[in-house]
């Protein structure tokens, strides 16, 4: 009877265990969740493996749950020492950029900052609706990194402190990357770049000029070499499908939506001209980027001045 007691209490610390992960992004940092169900399991484990030896359960009851507690601040002091030694790699090399300087000798792998987001605009959302609209010719001015800064922010940009972003992620999962393909930016050279929202900086991944060449993997759309960049969303399914399985896939996909309808709107309040781009070889594309196998290209946006 108390084996099957235990077994059901079991079942339940997984289950809640379970649940609340889901959507423990919702209420408490994952890490303390994960953790508290995890002290609640091995209180039951260590409860239930003595009990049956030894007579005085409320006393082994205590004692699992201190036993708990050690192995829980162990698994804390290991979170806390991991994230700090986290974070002081990412603060090293990030390049401070000088917008009214003319040109930066960008190296592959360095980090650019990017300059500060607008968080308030003149034009309403009712005005930029209205705007928006696919336009696949622009003007040869280059785009100014503010521009570009702005435009990247609104697809993947945090906007709290928990690490929640300017588009909805189905469970937090964020399978997004954002790229850029870098034709005519002020202060950048040609390239491709990626972005990173958390510290809103911009890493420099490939100095080669791939326009043509993504071009031509692209049905030969002229906007591509056009525009003076070309925001490219990919994604990492894994980051949702291993919460959601295969739904995850349709969420990704409904992500990229949110994430790219954004730009289209940003770019409207910019008087930029933008369009989605869908229709390409996958493979090609993901060839000419040379991204790392796991990332899917979704879309692409090119980005210019409007004529
Ligand atoms: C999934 C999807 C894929 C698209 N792919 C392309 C594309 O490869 N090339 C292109 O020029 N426009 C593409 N478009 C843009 C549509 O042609 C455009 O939205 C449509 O003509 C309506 O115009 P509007 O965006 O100005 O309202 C795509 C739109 C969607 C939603």
């Amino acid at each position: 009877m108390a084996k099957v007691i235990f077994l059901e209490d079991l079942k339940s610390c997984f289950s809640q265990f379970i649940i609340i992960l889901n959507f423990s992004h919702l209420t408490l940092p994952k890490s303390i969740l994960e953790l508290h169900y995890v002290n609640c399991i091995i209180s039951r484990i260590f409860e239930e493996t003595f009990s049956g030896t030894l007579k005085n359960g409320a006393m082994l009851k205590r004692i699992g749950t201190i036993f708990g507690v050690f192995i829980l601040l162990g698994i804390i002091g290991f979170i806390v020492f991991n994230s700090l030694r986290g974070n002081s790699f990412e603060q090293t090399a990030v390049l401070s950029i000088d917008e009214s300087q003319e040109d930066f000798n960008l190296k592959e792998g360095e980090m650019i900052k990017l300059p500060t987001v607008k968080k308030d605009g003149q034009m309403s959302l009712e005005k930029a609706l209205t705007l928006r609209r696919s336009i696949r010719s622009y003007s040869s001015e280059a785009l100014s990194l503010s521009d570009l800064s702005q435009l990247l922010w609104s697809a993947q940009g945090i906007t709290n402190e928990r690490g929640f972003r300017t588009a909805p992620s189905a469970g937090a999962t964020f399978p997004l990357e954002m790229f850029v393909v870098v034709n005519n930016v002020n202060q950048l050279r040609r390239g491709i770049y990626q972005y990173n929202p958390h510290d809103n900086t911009l890493e420099v991944i490939h100095l080669k000029d791939v326009s043509s060449e993504l071009m031509r993997a692209s049905l030969s759309q002229s906007m591509i070499t056009e525009a003076g960049a070309v925001l490219v969303f990919g994604a990492i399914f894994e980051r949702t499908t291993e919460r959601y399985g295969e739904r995850g896939i349709r969420y990704v996909h409904n992500e990229i939506g949110h994430a790219s309808q954004n730009v289209h709107l940003q770019a409207a309040t910019l008087n930029l001209g933008t369009v989605v781009i869908g229709a390409y070889q996958d493979d090609e594309v993901e060839k000419v980027l040379n991204l790392d196998p796991e990332i899917r290209v979704l879309y692409m946006m090119p980005v210019g001045k409007l004529r």
